[in-house]
């Protein structure tokens, strides 16, 4: 009775692994926004990594019912409706809409593990929501893959895969294995940096990236809240994201 848990930094480090479950993080700040937008009410939210399929899809749905969100370097998209920030996804904004999202890592990360059966999208945020979901899920292999910036490691997301391993290996009544170094190096940097959530963000290269285009302090504090969503989102066909 085992739950193995491995993490990637980045999709091109994922190979040939086929896990039962997948878990995408990007804590600043698409994964973040997923949480919160659907706790406010969106309907779905539609991952791309390309803008022109983006375009053409979004364009097939009533125009009141949808939104189109994304980002580019951290910047709002020209011509959308939403940049990627949490605090955007109000429920007066979101309620009931369908959300096209495109995002310069994350939704990227969603690509490259849509074919896994069960898909999940954490955050700090909604942390134990998703931990609960995979113990009442059982016996299973894990794939945690950060979505890094432009194929490099982040900070942040080795942060959360290393909150989800402690998680589990401290409520889950099955044996939790830690299959690789990069899992094992997030748990220590959980360990390092879990009293100074905020810190760890500010010190990452996004965290910087972020301040240095503006004042993004309301979304800083806003993605190191740990556990204040109950909100598991899955994919329920390829690419949308809902509520389970
Ligand atoms: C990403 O996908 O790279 C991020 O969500 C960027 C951001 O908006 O901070």
């Amino acid at each position: 009775m085992s739950i193995n848990l491995s993490y990637f930094h980045v999709s091109s480090d994922v190979k040939t692994i086929n896990p039962d479950i997948a878990v995408v993080i990007d804590v600043l700040r698409a994964t973040t926004t997923i949480s919160w937008a659907l706790n406010n009410g969106a309907d779905s939210i539609q991952v791309f990594s390309e803008l022109d399929l983006l375009q053409k899809q979004a364009s097939q749905w009533d125009v009141d019912k949808r939104l189109l969100l994304g980002e580019r370097g951290g910047k709002k998209i020209d011509g959308f409706d939403l940049g990627n920030s949490p605090l955007s996804v109000t429920k007066e904004v979101v309620l009931g809409k369908r959300l096209f999202m495109s995002t310069t890592n994350g939704t990227k990360a969603f690509k490259k593990v849509q074919d896994i059966s069960q898909l999940f999208s954490m955050a700090l945020t909604n942390r134990k929501a998703v931990a609960e979901k995979i113990i009442s899920l059982g016996d299973s292999d894990i794939l945690i893959l950060g979505s890094g910036w432009e194929g490099s490691y982040s900070l942040e997301d080795s942060l959360a895969a290393g909150s989800l391993a402690s998680y589990l290996i401290k409520n889950c009544a099955n044996t939790v294995n830690i299959l690789n170094d990069e899992l094992s190096a997030a748990l220590a940097l959980w360990e390092y940096w879990k009293g100074d959530i905020l810190g760890c963000l500010k010190t990452a290269t996004h965290g910087k990236r972020l301040t240095n285009i503006g004042n993004y302090e309301d979304d800083f504090n806003c993605c190191s809240q740990l556990d204040c969503l109950n909100i598991v989102p899955a994919q329920f066909e390829k690419g949308v994201i809902r509520t389970l």
